[in-house]
């Protein structure tokens, strides 16, 4: 089983979906989100969920049984849409750290 946060595009999730039985991929951003959906509606194996992997990994996780890759990647670019933004901007608040973004 293959597990990413962070979708973007889609681009792992469709290298990878020819090396894996299950595909997980969360995304923040509710555009992107529905892009991925689009882009991997004909993939079974592929599921896209939408949230903050914070709050959505321990949820996607609860069902894999099995050994699994984490591909860890969801985090803010310069390219970030304002809701990804925000988040980042709450996270950094709570851990209290001071770089601007
Ligand atoms: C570098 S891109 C991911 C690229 C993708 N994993 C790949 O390899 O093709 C980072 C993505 O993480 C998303 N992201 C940022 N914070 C997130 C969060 N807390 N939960 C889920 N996705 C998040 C961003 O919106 C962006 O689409």
């Amino acid at each position: 089983m293959f597990v990413e946060t962070g979708t973007y595009l889609g681009e792992m999730i469709n290298a990878q979906e020819g090396n894996f039985d299950r595909l997980l991929t969360v995304e923040l951003d509710p555009e992107l989100y529905r892009k991925a959906v689009r882009r991997f509606r004909r993939l079974a194996q592929v599921s896209v969920f939408q949230g903050d992997s914070s709050v959505e990994l321990p949820k996607m996780v609860a069902a894999v049984n099995e050994p699994a890759i984490f591909w860890l990647d969801a985090h803010y670019s310069k390219a970030s849409p304002p809701a990804v933004r925000l988040t980042h901007l709450s996270l950094r608040t709570r851990v209290g750290t001071a770089a601007p973004i």
